[in-house]
């Protein structure tokens, strides 16, 4: 009976001291976590988006913030952020195919060499532009 009384106050104490350790650590770890995820730039699909669009012809008409032959991708972004889920599929269609009409009579040209996942990167980075 002493023996086991004993063994368990070891393993209590064992436990409260490492539980409490893992405790601290643990909740650093959430604080770089939301850091992380507040800031767009770490976001994967930021990243590879920008990428791709830096190795297309995207930035001949498009800039981030001032209307070019293109709309900015910011007001592309807020015209879009917040519509349903379907919106990334539409646009990255959009790029492929070309078109007009949605932002005045100036054609976008088609970018039939584009894949799917590829077009929809890009447009998943443009979302995130949104301010
Ligand atoms: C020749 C110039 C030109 C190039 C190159 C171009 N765009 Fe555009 N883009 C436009 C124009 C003009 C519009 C507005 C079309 C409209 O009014 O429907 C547009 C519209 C868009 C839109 C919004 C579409 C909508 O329906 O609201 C997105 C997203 C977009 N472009 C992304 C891209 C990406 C990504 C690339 C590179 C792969 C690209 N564009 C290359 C001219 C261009």
């Amino acid at each position: 009976m002493k023996r086991i009384l004993f063994v368990l106050t070891v393993t209590g104490l064992m436990a409260s001291c490492g539980g409490g350790d893992k405790k601290e650590g643990g909740e650093k770890k959430d604080e770089q976590v939301t850091e992380k995820k507040d800031d767009v730039s770490s976001n994967p699909d930021y990243q590879n988006g920008l990428a791709l669009i830096a190795k297309s012809d995207c930035l001949t008409c498009h800039k981030v913030d001032e209307k070019l032959i293109g709309p900015s991708y910011r007001d592309v972004a807020n015209k879009y952020a917040g519509t349903s889920d379907t919106i990334v599929t539409h646009l990255a269609g959009k790029i492929i195919s070309g078109g007009s009409g949605v932002w005045g009579e100036v054609l976008m040209t088609p970018h039939a060499a584009l894949t799917k996942e590829d077009a929809e990167t890009m447009v998943k980075y443009i979302m995130l532009l949104k301010k």
